[in-house]
């Protein structure tokens, strides 16, 4: 089913940005350059407790359906998502997108909670994080860094998104958590990530984007059936009539 929806609005704020202290925030939601919207948490926030929660709702916030054709115009087709810091010379694995799932990192998240437009990511918090409050250690400012790959109106793209977070509430000890050398990557400067290149496509869902979303949904099992029952009404109708 090709359907075409538009975001209304000026064009005025479309303009590419990369941070997150810089991306609209409506509704408590935030915009990312892809279509992802970030629920939770908000920027800045400090983090602590047994796992990271990052809610994500995964439908262009109810523009896109969730099941489309793999070469529908405008689909996403996988988010990682890391959390590295800078100043701490860390860069950790949430998730890399495979379908695989081990013990620490997260398996595609997309896959998750079939049904639901929002994914719900919980992520133990690795073995070096663990503190009573405050920042010690590899405890203190991170980012989230949400990286999408996505299809938009026929052009696909890479895009990252950082989300600056702060780990220091309190991180209980846990023989559970896994070791922060197994989540470990190599953290990569900012010229080689070059995500000011990476995210011109820019934060096309503002509010104030009047952006043409083009999509292919996927005809399920259960839409069929909701229109088997319209036409079975359509022909009631039509006896009685
Ligand atoms: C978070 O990412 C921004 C770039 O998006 C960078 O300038 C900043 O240094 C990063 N923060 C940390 C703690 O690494
Ligand atoms: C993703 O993570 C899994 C589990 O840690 C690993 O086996 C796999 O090689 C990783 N894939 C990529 C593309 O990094
Ligand atoms: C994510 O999607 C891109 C584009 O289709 C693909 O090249 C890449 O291998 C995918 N990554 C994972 C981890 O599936
Ligand atoms: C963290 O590691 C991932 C996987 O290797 C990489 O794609 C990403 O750019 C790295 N982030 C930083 C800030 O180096």
């Amino acid at each position: 089913m090709r359907s075409l929806i538009q975001l209304l609005g000026a064009t005025a704020l479309f303009i590419a940005k990369t941070r997150a202290d810089e991306s609209i925030v409506h509704d408590g939601q935030l915009a990312t350059p892809g279509l992802v919207i970030v629920n939770a948490p908000q920027p800045k926030t400090p983090l602590g407790g047994d796992t990271l929660h990052i809610s994500l709702d995964v439908t262009a916030n109810g523009h896109l359906p969730l099941n489309l054709e793999d070469d529908s115009p405008t689909r996403i087709h996988n988010i990682s998502i890391f959390l590295s810091s800078y100043s701490l010379g860390n860069n950790f694995t949430v998730t890399n997108g495979t379908a695989g799932r081990d013990e620490a990192s997260l398996g595609n998240i997309l896959e998750q909670e079939p049904g639901s437009t929002v994914k719900h990511v919980n992520w133990v918090w690795p073995d070096c994080l663990v503190g009573d409050g405050g920042s010690d250690g590899d405890r203190g400012n991170y980012n989230i860094s949400i990286r999408q790959y996505f299809r938009l109106n026929d052009e696909d793209h890479y895009t990252i998104y950082d989300l600056p977070i702060a780990v220091t509430n309190g991180i209980p000890e846990d023989d559970d958590r896994p070791s922060c050398e197994s989540l470990m990557n190599e953290l990569l400067s900012p010229e080689e990530i070059d995500a000011e290149d990476a995210n011109k496509v820019g934060f096309f869902l503002d509010p104030d984007s009047d952006i043409e979303l083009d999509y292919d949904e996927l005809e399920d099992e259960s839409s069929m059936l909701a229109l088997s029952w319209v036409m079975l009404g359509a022909v009631f109708v039509l006896a009685i009539a």
